[in-house]
């Protein structure tokens, strides 16, 4: 019999040398937002300065610098993802995605989109506006505790009409992690797309699409990836991508557009690859810092990421059972690195703890908080602090 190597666990994430190295102002500032906005790295703002600055002479970027931060950029996403680059093309936004897709994908006449009621709206606009079409969005109301009802779409998608299931990775408003290897394998069954938002999701918790088929997967950068605003990105599943045809073309988007001395040697062939999705130009610049960006959520590990936002929950989730406040975001399985708690008289907890410099959000009646891989387990105590006192001032 021979031994197994096991693999040793990968140590925590050190987030005081990351603080010091890259988010310096967190000295001074608890910031629990990364679902709004991520903030960008010093590596980042280092690499987009450079970018900029060699833009003032833009003979110092050769086509070949442009192009190739853009392929830097579908590679990096497509390890992230467990996909070939091939299969990514590079957006402005997630809204952008979903919409292109929404109007290449072959539905007709009275076929119908399953969308979960409380989506946010960047994965509702664009399905309801297939009406023109005659194609009807159906909303799925959520459960009780307010998540998406999946047994109920999994029995929606027994209907024939059915041809699309869109849904959040995650839940905007409260963190829930949709069980996409149920939905994946239910899609699969019936032939329903499934269209994933997936913004609230990559960089917080691992997805490998070679594990789990999805259809098509749109993101922007801007929150968990710790990127600028105006870098995103789509993926399409391989199979796909022939039988798509895109309702808007940037002029790259055709085969043999490589060649800039023939440029008006017009072609009719779409590229058999993603970027036949993609409106070109580009901000290159936004690129270039998301390049950045990825590569340090690659050099922390997206796993070893998510297992550090759990730990940084725990003394909010212990005052919560000790005192009874309501948590609004699932735990287990279906729980991520976005947690929400509903105390009462939560709008005047949201500005103790904005008073306190504690940045969150309030979404849907509950304070939001959704640390990152730079937030400690000493912020969540401070944060327990402020809504302890607080608390304490609602039942005096
Ligand atoms: C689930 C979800 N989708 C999309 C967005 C944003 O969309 P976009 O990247 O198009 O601005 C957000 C947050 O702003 C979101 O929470």
């Amino acid at each position: 019999m021979c031994a197994e190597t096991v693999p040793a666990p990968a140590p925590p994430i050190d987030a005081d040398a990351l603080r010091a190295s890259d988010f310096p102002w967190t000295a001074e500032t608890i910031y629990l937002n990364n679902a709004s906005i991520g903030p960008l790295p010093e590596r980042t703002l280092q690499a987009l300065d450079a970018f900029n600055r060699r833009r003032t002479m833009p003979f110092t970027l050769p086509d070949r610098d442009l192009f190739g931060t853009l392929t830097t950029s579908r590679r990096l996403v497509s390890q992230l993802l467990s996909v070939a680059p091939e299969e990514i093309a590079l957006t402005v936004n997630t809204g952008f995605g979903l919409s292109v897709i929404a109007r290449a994908l072959p539905l007709e006449r009275g076929d119908r989109v399953l969308v979960s009621d409380k989506e946010f709206p960047a994965n509702v606009y664009p399905w309801m506006r297939l009406r023109e079409i005659g194609v009807e969005m159906e909303l799925v109301p959520t459960t009780a505790d307010g998540w998406p009802d999946e047994m109920r779409l999994l029995e929606r998608l027994a209907d024939p009409r059915v041809r699309v299931l869109a849904v959040s990775l995650v839940q905007f408003s409260n963190g829930y992690l949709a069980d996409l290897a149920a939905l994946s394998d239910a899609t699969r069954r019936t032939g329903a797309y499934l269209v994933v938002d997936a913004i609230q999701g990559v960089g917080q918790i691992p997805v490998d699409l070679s594990r789990t088929q999805v259809d098509v997967l749109s993101c922007g950068a801007q929150k968990w990836l710790l990127s600028p605003w105006g870098s995103g990105f789509v993926y399409v599943r391989r199979e796909l991508i022939p039988r798509l045809s895109p309702p808007v073309t940037g002029w790259m988007a055709f085969e043999g557009t490589d060649d800039f001395t023939r440029l008006t040697s017009y072609h009719d062939t779409l590229r058999g690859d993603a970027r036949r999705f993609e409106l070109i130009t580009l901000p290159y610049q936004d690129f270039a810092g998301m390049n950045a960006s990825l590569g340090l959520v690659h050099e922390l590990g997206v796993r070893r990421i998510a297992d550090h936002l759990q730990t940084l929950h725990a003394p909010v989730l212990d005052w919560a059972d000790r005192t009874g406040v309501r948590v609004a975001s699932p735990r287990g399985a279906r729980g991520t690195g976005i947690l929400c708690i509903a105390p009462p008289e939560v709008d005047r907890v949201f500005r103790a703890l904005k008073a306190a410099r504690i940045i969150c959000s309030l979404r849907e009646g509950a304070i939001r908080l959704s640390p990152h891989a730079y937030n400690t387990v000493a912020e969540m105590e401070r944060v327990v602090e402020v809504l302890a006192a607080e608390s304490g001032r609602t039942t005096a």
